[in-house]
């Protein structure tokens, strides 16, 4: 089938980078990405390129490149899904917060109304393709709801998981490790479909690079993939500890341990933590599938990922306290760093949240600062947790827009996310500028221990002493 016409349902950060290189590298294919957000969607059709939804390192140059070209941002999602021949649904799949499964399962009702909003629609066949990470069988969902709620048109599902991580997104989708499409390659619809996918993505992507499995395959790797990225992170965490309690330095052992080509040098940065939208949720979720098919143990060793992860954001947070003399009621904490990683504005799942939401606690004042992320973001995600009053909130975290203005009479300067340019600040300054004994707790190990000792700072980074 010759695909004149894409729609992506879901102007997030998965869909909207995603269709950019789409649009880009198929310069005859009308690409529209839909949402119901119209804040959104006007944000994705701003004139200043600094007012995007997302900021991702070289998107705004693909994004004027191709908006109005042949890729357009809409609310107007009927009409784009009867002109298309390929939908790819690419919606939030957050943690259930209620009923079964709450806490673990992936709340799926965002891509049932999908789904079935797609059904409703559709007037010719379609290939509908799960861009979303999802549980293992939700492709069979899907087409349960379309075949019975359609129009009597043929619908091929495809899985076509996304391994961009944010802050790269650009060069993961231009020069990705694989391309994975899952489908039913048993009847010729289902290869015809997976075939006009793998077209698109010929485009640009080495036809070695692009993979084709059966659907579950598919849905499972993304999952896997991610759940193994987690595990490499919260292993060296958990050694991070155990360096610190012996004297070891957990960079000389992961520097030591990466040389060995099977385990390979990537992943093994200790921090203060992971984040972001998909290694807890997709973690999560493997342990529900596995405890509903009753497999325990499988479950028990994947949480354990998890745990680990939360005892480090919960053990950087007790070590600012423990060193400052047991009490922070009172004294402020600088935090330098609010989104989950560099060289993205997202703050999902972000360590920082919890680390400040433990310090609250025991009534500290928190002043932030991050490149590109604002005030009510912060106050959103601290509120989201719901531990104290919103008021209360208010009062004890304050977001700065100049770096050395939160260094202005703070005890402590914890380093949250690793900015790059957090590298580069006048160090002797902020100094100056702090109460003393001067802190620094590096949760990404970005400083130079030598050099802040000798300006005065008591420096402790993650994993060493
Ligand atoms: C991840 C996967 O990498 C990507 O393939 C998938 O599509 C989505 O989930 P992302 O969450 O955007 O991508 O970022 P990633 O680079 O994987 O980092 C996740 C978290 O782990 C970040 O908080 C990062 O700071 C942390 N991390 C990563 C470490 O603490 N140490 C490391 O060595 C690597
Ligand atoms: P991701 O990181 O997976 O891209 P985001 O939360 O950034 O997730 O983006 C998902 C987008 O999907 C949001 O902008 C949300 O408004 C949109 N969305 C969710 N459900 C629907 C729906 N039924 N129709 C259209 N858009 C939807």
């Amino acid at each position: 089938m010759k695909i004149k016409n894409i729609c992506c349902i879901g102007a997030g950060y998965v869909g909207g980078p995603t269709m950019a290189v789409i649009a880009q590298k198929n310069p005859d294919i009308m690409v529209t990405v839909v949402d119901l957000d119209e804040d959104r969607i006007n944000q994705w059709n701003e004139k200043e390129l600094d007012k995007l939804p997302i900021y991702e390192p070289g998107l705004a140059k693909v994004i004027s490149e191709t908006r109005n070209r042949n890729l357009f941002f809409s609310t107007q999602i009927d009409n784009s899904i009867e002109k298309s021949e390929i939908i790819f649904i690419s919606v939030n799949t957050p943690t259930k917060t209620y009923g079964d499964g709450k806490g673990m399962a992936a709340d799926l009702k965002y891509v049932e109304l999908c789904a079935r909003q797609i059904a409703r629609v559709a007037k010719t066949d379609k290939i509908v393709v799960e861009k979303s990470t999802l549980p293992v069988k939700t492709a069979e969902a899907i087409q349960d709801i379309l075949n019975n709620t359609g129009n009597g048109v043929n619908f091929e599902i495809l899985s076509n998981p996304e391994f961009l991580a944010e802050g790269t997104a650009m060069r993961d989708l231009a020069v990705p490790d694989r391309v994975l499409i899952g489908g039913n390659y048993k009847t010729k619809n289902g290869k015809k479909a997976m075939k006009s996918l793998v077209n698109i993505y010929e485009s640009w992507v080495p036809k070695k690079n692009i993979l084709t499995t059966n659907i579950w395959s598919s849905e499972l790797s993304k999952l896997t993939a991610n759940a193994f990225l987690a595990q490499r992170v919260s292993s060296i965490n958990s050694l991070s500890e155990l360096c610190e309690a012996t004297g070891a330095d957990v960079l000389e052992v992961a520097k030591a341990i990466g040389m060995d080509t099977r385990i390979g040098d990537k992943f093994l940065k200790p921090s203060v933590g992971f984040g972001g939208s998909c290694f807890q949720k997709d973690i999560l979720n493997l342990v529900y599938i596995a405890k509903s098919l009753g497999l325990n143990e499988v479950a028990e060793y994947w949480h354990q990922v998890i745990k680990m992860n939360n005892y480090q954001r919960f053990r950087f947070a007790k070590n600012i306290i423990r060193s400052l003399y047991n009490t922070v009621n009172g004294k402020k904490i600088a935090f330098l760093g609010w989104s989950f990683k560099k060289d993205t504005n997202d703050t999902r799942e972000s360590a920082a949240i919890y680390v400040a939401d433990a310090l609250l606690n025991e009534k500290a004042y928190i002043s932030v600062f991050d490149p590109k992320v604002n005030s009510k973001k912060i106050m959103d995600d601290i509120n989201s947790l719901g531990t104290r009053p919103e008021n209360q909130n208010m009062k004890y975290l304050k977001f700065e827009k100049e770096p050395y203005k939160i260094a202005d009479g703070a005890h402590a300067i914890a380093i949250l996310t690793e900015w790059d340019e957090f590298k580069n600040y006048d160090w002797k300054r902020i100094f100056n500028l702090m109460n003393k004994p001067a802190f620094i707790f590096d949760g990404r190990n970005i400083l130079d221990k030598i050099i802040l000792e000798k300006i005065g700072f008591v420096y402790q980074g993650v994993g060493r002493r």
